[in-house]
């Protein structure tokens, strides 16, 4: 099959950080389709050599094992393209139709890896160009608008010139191995959909904990923060996947149906809720992995004063049969205490027990980086022959160790599955504009308290201590402190 792959934004960060490094593996695996071209296309003036020779450079950066050889970029290399545009000129687009219909590829994936500022633009421009046949894709890249409205004129701009099925919104996530796992976990399995409920589950928690500060994205990521950032998207799909209902089959739209149903019944905030359920922070000077760093007001580009959350935890609930009462608590944030991002599911005690000694509850500890596996907390009987009280004990699972030749990363997975036209694992515009109707009071809330701001966590922690306060209402406590 043979196909072109544009990529706007083409010098940009997102391109030779992620996705190009992605193309590259998915060559080297031998998956990337034979007869295809990928075409970069960016404002300033390059040859096809000097853009070759431009990202060979960026390679440097990128982990050892993931570095091509000097012949294998060679080979890599002959597949990338390079071609300037103006992307306000519509003649440049034109310019662009004629160079991929000079060669008329099956399939033709134009991903925006630049500003979303830039796509109602630039979705209007491909339209009217005549780039949107049955055989043309357009990937956006999220943040997909700011909030709820602005989403809406993405995807009304996007509808005007792309079918639902033509436009696919990434959420790396989505492309991770450990995350597709939920999938495999709960309906590639009988073992646990029986107990997958409210009568079994006392709680879940969601943590997507970085390690990393915002970096040089200091500017971005002010006008953005954690909860536009990683709940809305990342951590709101995980939380999908946990609570949907089986869909009727693994198609697109049968899975994406049943993950709106979870959207549609989460329990909305109102201004006292967020109040209560909601807690922001932000980070300050600490220690981390024995380094001190430096507190959010302190990175470069980072406005003076600025209350932008580096940090949220939330309790919600998701109000149907299934999960009436259950709490989801979802954290995220930058210089937390590890990189470590996991789903723990805790099952309810037993119900009447005859064993000495505390009894543990089980847990499903779902890791999703950096390992990827699965830990299932059980107790045993030591059989020491002094006590009768139970020991824990847990399966470990490691996917990572299970399946490694064979695994491979979430953007390398989602650029392949645009190619060849599989959904499954992309954002319809109705699930994402729930998902930001759903944050969206608290965004106003936050924005309409102006004593409050965001709560401060020394670097290296887990937090502010109010979002230990708010799961310890509950009875409850984060999986670290358990
Ligand atoms: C991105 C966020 O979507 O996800 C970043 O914009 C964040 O702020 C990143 O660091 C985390 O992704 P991963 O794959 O490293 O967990």
């Amino acid at each position: 099959m043979s196909f072109d792959l544009v990529l706007f934004g083409g010098t940009g960060d997102l391109t030779w950080r992620k996705l190009i490094p992605a193309l590259f593996q998915a060559f080297r695996h031998g998956k990337l389709p034979e007869g295809g071209r990928i075409l970069a296309v960016a404002r300033d003036e390059r040859s096809d050599a000097e853009y070759r020779e431009y990202i060979r450079d960026k390679f440097a950066g990128v982990d050892e094992a993931k570095q091509p050889s000097a012949d294998e970029f060679a080979r890599f290399a002959e597949r990338l393209h390079y071609r300037r545009m103006d992307l306000s000129k519509p003649e440049h687009y034109a310019g662009l139709k004629q160079w991929l219909d000079e060669r008329g590829a099956d399939t033709v994936v134009l991903f925006l890896a630049t500003s979303p500022y830039l796509f109602p633009a630039i979705c209007s421009q491909l339209g009217a160009a005549g780039l949107n046949g049955p055989h043309v894709r357009v990937v956006l890249e999220k943040p997909l608008g700011h909030d709820l409205a602005s989403a809406q004129e993405i995807n009304r701009v996007v509808a005007a010139a792309f079918r639902e099925e033509q436009a696919l919104r990434i959420d790396h996530y989505l492309g991770k191995p450990a995350v597709q796992n939920l999938m495999a976990l709960r309906f590639g399995n009988a073992l646990f959909e029986p107990l997958w409920r409210r009568e079994s589950i006392a709680s879940i928690q969601i943590t997507l904990a970085e390690s990393i500060g915002v970096g040089t994205r200091g500017d971005f990521y002010d006008g953005t923060g954690a909860l536009r950032d990683m709940v809305q998207n990342h951590a709101l799909q995980l939380l999908t996947m946990i609570a949907m209902e089986p869909p009727p089959s693994n198609q697109a739209d049968a899975i994406r149906d049943e993950k709106l149903k979870v959207l549609k019944s989460l329990k909305p905030f109102t201004p006292e809720t967020v109040g209560r359920d909601v807690v922001r922070g932000q980070y300050k000077a600490g220690t981390i992995a024995g380094r001190q760093v430096a507190g959010y007001l302190d990175e470069v580009k980072v406005p003076a004063g600025s209350r932008c959350e580096t940090f949220v935890a939330l309790r919600t609930e998701v109000q149907n049969w299934r999960w009436a009462g259950v709490p989801f608590y979802l954290r995220t944030g930058k210089r937390l205490a590890a990189h470590d991002s996991q789903i723990v599911v805790n099952f309810r005690p037993v119900p009447h027990p005859i064993f000495p000694g505390t009894s543990r509850a089980n847990q499903l500890v779902i890791k999703l980086q950096p390992e990827d596996g699965l830990e299932l907390h059980l107790l045993a009987a030591k059989g020491s022959g002094t006590s009768e009280a139970l020991s824990p004990v847990f399966l470990d699972l490691d996917f990572d160790k299970a399946f490694a030749a064979e695994r491979v990363g979430g953007y390398e997975r989602l650029l392949l599955d645009a190619i060849a036209g599989r959904l499954n694992l992309f954002v319809r515009s109705d699930e994402q504009e729930q998902a930001w109707r759903w944050v969206e009071p608290v965004l106003d809330a936050w924005a309409a308290d102006d004593t409050t701001g965001p709560r401060p966590y020394v670097a290296g922690s887990w937090g502010p201590p109010a979002a230990s306060a708010l799961i310890a209402r509950d009875g409850c406590a984060w999986a670290e402190e358990q």
